[in-house]
């Protein structure tokens, strides 16, 4: 369990509303979504590619619980527009050095909101022929519409409060915290 007092050492001084997740339930599902992907691709090239910045720790976590053969890039997008409400342009700031053609592409995402970066990335990802693509992400908070491809595999589902911790930021703070939170106002 987690303490108060280490949880307020980790925030200096940002309070939280409450925790959302704890470090031992993501633990437990991680590794169930670990054998899960192990057993969705008997066979073939893996290439498990992480959506930069937010998906660096789950990915971490992740492709260690997957019992099989994988590659591992990233790729990181820019959206242009508000930076609160994601506008739906995309644009690749780093291209994965790996070859897509062929492989089974996994794309890691840490939250699904309105879904618009990945509708976007699986479009730009569908054009260079992979053998099949498919969106693991760790949070959805359901209220992506029209999303093209629905994650294959998910994580949990997410209340509609802004997180942070594994991975997930408020302006680059608190990608670090070992559990996800909402943040208090
Ligand atoms: P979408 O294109 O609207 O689905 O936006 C998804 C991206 O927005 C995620 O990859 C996150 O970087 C960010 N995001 C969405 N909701 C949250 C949140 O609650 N906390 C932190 N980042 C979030
Ligand atoms: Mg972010």
């Amino acid at each position: 369990m987690l303490q108060p007092a280490s949880v307020a050492q980790l925030m200096g001084g940002r309070k939280i509303a409450r925790i959302v997740l704890e470090p031992e339930a993501i633990r437990a599902r991680v590794r169930e979504m670990g054998r899960e992907i192990g057993a969705a691709y008997p066979e073939g090239d893996l290439l498990v590619l992480g959506l930069l910045k937010g998906s660096f720790i789950f990915l971490g976590d992740l492709v260690r619980e997957i019992p099989r053969p994988l590659q591992v890039d990233f790729i990181v997008v820019s959206s242009y527009g508000s930076d609160t409400v994601s506008s739906g342009h995309v644009r690749l700031v780093y291209d994965p050095e790996t070859g897509l053609e062929g492989k089974h592409i996994l794309l890691v995402e840490d939250i699904i909101d309105s879904g618009r970066t990945l509708n976007r990335l699986v479009e730009l990802l569908g054009a260079r022929r992979p053998r099949s693509l498919a969106i693991c992400a760790l949070l959805d908070k359901q209220l992506a519409e029209g999303l093209q491809l629905k994650p294959r595999c998910l994580g949990f589902e997410a209340p509609h409060e802004f997180l942070v911790g594994y991975g997930l930021d408020h302006a680059e703070d608190f990608r670090h915290l070992p559990f996800v939170a909402s943040l208090a106002e």
